[in-house]
């Protein structure tokens, strides 16, 4: 029984496969490690499956080969799916990775690591030194974008392994465009992550799939990985700031409607009570709750309505029942004002987040097309 599976993607990769083969098998023969390769191709009809076949024979490799689905990312997830040791390695068919770091990967697995990537960025590493200005740019912008989620050098490297038992209580991958890497990395738990320097080269033969398309694609991953990493704590800051703008807006109201248009001071207070609520309806429906915008508006608008009303009663009742009845707080009547505003904000919140608007576990549940994922081990 091998140890390791080598995954390796491929897209018209027939010229570079042969040399991958040969250098991945001597590697690790060379280093005592018993593995198989997994080439998932989604169906090149460039001869890839007589190179598999051919050098099937003499190293222990096994072709998928898939006709419905295209794409680097499933094609990634469907190689662990059919894979079935215990550590996993994934890297290019085009030889930018170089096979003989594969041992090093095996090495720190061995020694527990959760994770294990390979980097042209992390010290000691290097890049083509043919890239240009623009290259260098858009990877250190991508770079940056996806420091909240890890701290590694470099989590868009194509080139990582890890072992499977990580993938265990990882709710689902959702693969979309070019970063599994990414993804595993942000979303399961690794809390040992070894970076290893290495020179990364730009492929010598065939061409590169990274299109524009996979560029804005990242950006859309990239929102969905911080969502899912911070969804609770991102939802209660954009209530609360969203929560914070009301105020001004219902000050503002309050103040331009009783001095500027002279209406009776408890009907301004009143209706910009109802304006304030509704402004914060409003962007909680398009930016604090993902799931935000499945309602219809009047109803939810209604419902908000509601909810603020209750948040403002458990607000001020609670301020009318500390100061009527606890004589410190009469003397300090500003520890009951934020005593009420903390009590109607939360009542307000967890009113809104359960009857308002869907929360974004249950999106996720229900699979709807935007974050539908598969369970995979
Ligand atoms: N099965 C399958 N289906 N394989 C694919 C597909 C696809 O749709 N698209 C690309 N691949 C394979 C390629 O054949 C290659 O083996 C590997 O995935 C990477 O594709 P490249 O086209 O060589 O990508 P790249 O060199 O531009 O991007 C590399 O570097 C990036 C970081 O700069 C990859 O390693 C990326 O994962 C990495 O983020
Ligand atoms: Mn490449």
């Amino acid at each position: 029984m091998p140890e390791l599976t080598v995954i390796v993607p491929t897209y018209r990769e027939a010229e570079n496969l042969p040399e991958l083969i040969e250098r991945v098998f001597t590697a690790t023969s060379c280093a005592d490690i018993k593995a198989e390769m997994l080439v998932v191709d989604d169906n090149s009809g460039d001869g890839t499956e007589h190179i598999c076949a051919d050098m099937g024979k003499k190293y222990s490799v096994r072709l998928i080969t898939r006709k419905e689905e295209r794409g680097l990312a499933t094609a990634v997830l469907c190689g662990i799916r059919e894979s079935t040791t215990g550590f996993l390695i994934i890297m290019d068919a085009d030889l930018s990775h170089p096979p003989e770091e594969i041992p090093n990967f095996v090495h720190h697995l061995r020694q527990g690591a959760d994770f294990v990537i390979g980097s042209g960025c992390a010290q000691g590493g290097s890049r083509d030194p043919t890239w240009s200005l623009f290259q260098r740019l858009n990877s250190e912008v991508a770079r940056l974008l996806a420091r909240g989620l890890t701290t590694v050098n470099d989590p868009l490297s194509g080139y990582f392994a890890f072992p499977r038992r990580i993938l265990t209580d990882v709710p689902q991958l959702s693969p979309v465009g070019y970063k599994i890497g990414l993804e595993i990395l942000a979303k399961a738990n690794c809390r040992k992550v070894v970076e290893i320097p290495m020179a990364v080269f730009d492929r010598q033969r065939g061409e590169s799939k990274l299109t524009l398309r996979e560029r804005l694609l990242y950006l859309r991953h990239l929102r969905r990985l911080y969502r899912f990493r911070f969804s609770r704590s991102a939802e209660i800051v954009q209530f609360g700031a969203v929560g914070i703008s009301g105020t001004g807006v219902d000050l503002t109201f309050f103040l331009t409607l009783t001095y500027l248009f002279g209406v009776h001071h408890q009907i301004s207070r009143a209706l910009s009570f109802i304006i304030a609520a509704s402004w914060n309806w409003f962007l909680n429906r398009w930016f604090t709750f993902v799931g935000g915008r499945d309602r219809k508006p009047g109803k939810q608008w209604l419902a908000f309505l509601v909810s603020a009303s209750v948040g403002f009663t458990a607000n001020w009742g609670s301020y009318k029942l500390l100061t009527d009845n606890i004589p410190y707080m009469t003397q300090h009547r500003l520890i009951a004002f934020f005593i009420g505003i903390f009590l109607g904000a939360g009542f307000n919140y967890t009113l809104s987040r359960v009857f308002v608007f869907r929360p974004f576990e249950e999106r996720i549940r229900g699979e709807g097309p935007e974050v539908a994922g598969e369970k995979i081990v």
